[in-house]
């Protein structure tokens, strides 16, 4: 949610009569009834952060011991791994050892590099990131970080050991699960969503992680060692799988009242993505291939006007994805687009004008987005035949346009959004102020299921779900009140 309070650095400017029709179009999309707003009311209670003495920011024992353990893709097509880890005393070693579980004893080494950097009076561990290559699809892997042959305490002795499973060749019909989280931060209810995540029994295999990963910056100074308890909290799930990360506004860490005037700059020391694998310049947006699926992330806090590099990047981006290899075309950005909730009211608005139109073209079957701490689903639905004389102002049905989901539930410190506008919009298909997780279970080029799963006394509910249709390959009507 908006610490900082400030709209997205946009370097786009809109003309007068452009924010007259965006108004007008809010205006009409609120007088229709939609969907339904779940009746199950959540206990008020104050999220709170875990204090840094709980089991789950413990720092594993011995001098130099590895921590904050994270992988992510390292390719487009995923074949590589990134793997990152933070010493606290000294560097220590960069590199990674790994083997195939079930491949001949010979173990591979690969090497990588460690960075540090300072904000404000704190400075970090030695952030080290070791990209692996090469990795055969398909397999599981263990693999070590920690390797010390350079002090007395001797070889090994504080080395951890952890394990991955490749995905499948990309390809049309491959099935595959992908979990959805944003927002989530450090709380007790933070806890509760990770573990109902990793207790899913769809058992999902890469994490899309929506942006919005500590909220360090809600502490004095920003307080960059809530962003080494945030690593050490969600290791138990980051280290065995890949989370593809999306930058949100608390990743922006932009704080000139103390110096720090550099955004993003704790998050991508702390977060490599490979960008530059699908050309882009920046690691705020990129896309990656996984299965069945092309992923392409967004970045809502960095200029994305016409000229822009991103601008640029998504122009030519989009006409690469080739559906015959991946079927399932899926969008994160942060800030949504369509959002009924008395928060972030318009915040997305400038990039959805910019963009919407693409997207709708490309057909794109589902736009993740955090922001907004609750849920909520979109009917297909868009909002391009605008001109400036035909009236047409609103969000329409469109069945080339993606589901939009807001999943900003993770369960962070500044609480549930709970404030709807009423009556329910037209576009909005189910929405419900709780913390939860989603899951997103592809069966083949046609068929997706997608659920929504609240966290409620102490139990995940899937309390949402429907059956997504390609929009490629099954472009029938997939809307829940629709169905027969
Ligand atoms: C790999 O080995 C594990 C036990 O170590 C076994 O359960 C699994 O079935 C094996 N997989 C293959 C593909 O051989
Ligand atoms: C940083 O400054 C704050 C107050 O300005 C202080 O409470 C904190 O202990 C300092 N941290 C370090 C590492 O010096
Ligand atoms: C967080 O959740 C895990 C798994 O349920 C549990 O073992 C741990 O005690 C919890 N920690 C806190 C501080 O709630
Ligand atoms: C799209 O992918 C399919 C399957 O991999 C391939 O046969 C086809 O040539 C690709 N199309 C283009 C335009 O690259
Ligand atoms: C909900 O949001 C609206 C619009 O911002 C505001 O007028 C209203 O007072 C809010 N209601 C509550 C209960 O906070
Ligand atoms: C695709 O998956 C759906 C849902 O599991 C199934 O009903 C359908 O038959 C599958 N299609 C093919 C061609 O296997
Ligand atoms: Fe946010």
């Amino acid at each position: 949610m908006g610490f900082l309070g400030s709209s997205p650095s946009s370097s786009s400017s809109l003309p007068l009569c452009f924010l007259l029709a965006l108004f007008l179009a809010l205006s009409a999309a609120v007088v229709c009834n939609g969907g339904h707003t779940s009746s199950f009311i959540r206990k008020e209670q104050k999220s709170v952060d875990m204090p840094f003495d709980s089991d789950v920011f413990r720092p594993p024992s011995g001098h130099n011991a590895p921590q904050q353990v994270h992988i992510t893709q390292g390719d487009h097509e995923g074949k590589a791994m990134i793997i990152s880890w933070v010493t606290m005393d000294e560097p220590g070693s960069s590199e990674v050892v790994y083997w195939k579980e079930n491949g001949s004893s010979r173990k591979k080494t690969a090497k990588g590099k460690y960075t540090t950097y300072k904000y404000y009076n704190y400075t970090s561990g030695y952030i080290h990131h070791c990209n692996i290559r090469k990795l055969e699809y398909n397999t599981k892997y263990y693999y070590e970080v920690g390797i010390g042959h350079n002090y007395e305490v001797g070889i090994g002795h504080n080395v951890r050991r952890f394990s991955f499973t490749t995905p499948p060749p990309v390809g049309p019909d491959v099935p595959y699960t992908f979990g959805m989280i944003g927002d989530l931060g450090q709380t007790f209810d933070s806890n509760a969503t990770l573990t109902h995540y990793e207790n899913n029994p769809r058992k999902p295999q890469t994490l899309l992680f929506i942006g919005d990963l500590s909220y360090a910056d809600n502490y004095p100074n920003h307080d960059n060692t809530r962003w080494d308890s945030w690593a050490r909290f969600v290791e138990r799930s980051v280290a065995y799988q890949p989370w593809i990360w999306t930058p949100g506004n608390h990743e922006l860490d932009f704080a000139p009242e103390i110096g720090e005037n550099k955004p993003f700059k704790p998050f991508t020391h702390r977060y490599h993505v490979p960008f530059k694998a699908s050309g882009s310049t920046s690691p705020l947006w990129y896309s990656i291939k996984r299965a069945s699926a092309y992923i392409i992330v967004l970045s809502s806090y960095s200029a994305y006007g016409k000229y822009t590099p991103q601008y640029q990047w998504l122009e030519a981006e989009l006409p690469k994805v080739n559906r015959t290899e991946t079927p399932w075309l899926i969008v994160m950005v942060h800030s949504p687009w369509y959002n009924s909730y008395n928060y972030h009211y318009m915040e997305g608005e400038t990039m959805r004008v910019m963009y919407e139109s693409w997207l709708v073209e490309a057909k794109v079957d589902l736009v993740l987005s955090g922001h907004v701490h609750a849920y909520e689903r979109s009917e297909r639905i868009s909002n391009v035949a605008y001109n400036i004389v035909n009236g047409k102002c609103g969000p329409v049905k469109n069945q080339d346009a993606p589901v939009y989901v807001t999943i900003g539930d993770g369960g962070n410190i500044e609480g549930l959004a709970n404030n709807m506008t009423n009556p329910q919009p037209d576009y909005s298909a189910f929405r419900e102020a709780s913390f939860g997780h989603a899951i997103l279970d592809i069966k083949n080029r046609t068929h997706a299921h997608y659920s929504w799963h609240r966290n409620q006394d102490g139990y995940a509910t899937e309390a949402d779900s429907m059956w997504f249709y390609n929009r490629v390959w099954n472009p029938v009507d997939d809307s829940t009140s629709s169905e027969s």
